[in-house]
């Protein structure tokens, strides 16, 4: 008699699907990165045990895009990172259940990775989506995108590799046009990620269903600078103290991005 087939199990996000499948639990994987390590860099061929181009996602969220990319690229290792405990449970939940073991989450801020954690020309992608655009001015000190925070960016980056950062708040795209173009050989994508239509994070599918704007690029590191070199660039380039515009709030309210 002929058995009955086994439904995929699919997630989906808003109506969206996350990419892969919802494996048999004896199929599933360790994706959390619980043990960093208290100096310097991380091992990352002990880490996955292979050697393999690294693929980055700060702030990442409950790891949508990270997922995605875990799937559909099992030749590339992939690290993401939170300062949210929650969010990095929601990733790790998603990646240990694809069976993915090219991919770990860690609880850690974006500026020690790029300072500490990542050996220098160890990435050969870092991705930014939706920094948090922070409104209130005495929380300005806390927006991830800086002069000093890209020059370790690409230093992180391997020769030629490709920093990818998307928001949908205009005043903090109109600061990254101006600065990011220092450190990349920057490019801004109009129209929607080829490979995601429908957004590839959590944020770009609300932002998308809201009919807001949304601002995106991508650019190699330029090769012509050394990291000194950024550093110094870095030190000549103003801070992030644009107006982000107090009445775009409601967006990460409602995602439950603030705090
Ligand atoms: C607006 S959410 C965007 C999440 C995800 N990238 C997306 O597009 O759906 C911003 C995320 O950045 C995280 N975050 C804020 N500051 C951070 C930092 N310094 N290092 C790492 N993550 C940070 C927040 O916890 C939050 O999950």
């Amino acid at each position: 008699m002929k058995q009955p087939r086994k439904r995929r199990q699919i997630e989906r996000e808003f109506g969206v699907p996350v990419a892969g499948e919802i494996l048999d639990p004896t199929k599933w994987t360790q994706t959390a990165l619980k043990r960093l390590p208290e100096a310097g860099p991380i091992d990352l061929a002990a880490l996955f045990g292979r050697v393999a181009p690294l693929v980055v996602d700060l702030g990442c969220g409950n790891g949508r895009y990270l997922i995605g990319s875990a799937v559909w690229r099992p030749t590339m290792d992939h690290l993401g990172v939170d300062v949210k405990p929650v969010v990095i449970r929601y990733a790790t939940r998603r990646g240990n259940q694809r069976g993915l073991a090219n991919v770990r989450f860690a609880v850690v801020g974006a500026e020690r990775v790029v300072r500490e954690l990542l050996p220098a020309a160890s990435a050969a992608e870092i991705h930014c989506y939706h920094p948090q655009p922070y409104y209130d001015p005495a929380e300005v000190h806390r927006r991830l995108i800086t002069p000093a925070f890209l020059a370790l960016v690409h230093r992180a980056l391997i020769p030629g590799g490709l920093f990818f950062i998307q928001t949908d708040n205009p005043g903090y795209w109109r600061y990254i046009r101006e600065i990011v173009p220092c450190f990349f050989a920057f490019h801004e994508r109009i129209g929607r990620w080829p490979d995601a239509p429908r957004g590839r994070t959590r944020r770009e599918i609300m932002a998308l269903k809201r009919g807001l704007p949304l601002f995106r690029g991508s650019g190699p590191a330029r090769t012509d600078l050394s990291p000194d070199q950024a550093r110094a660039i870095a030190e000549a380039l103003p801070p992030p103290v644009f107006d982000a515009d107090r009445r775009l709030r409601w967006l990460d309210v409602e995602e439950g991005a603030e705090g």
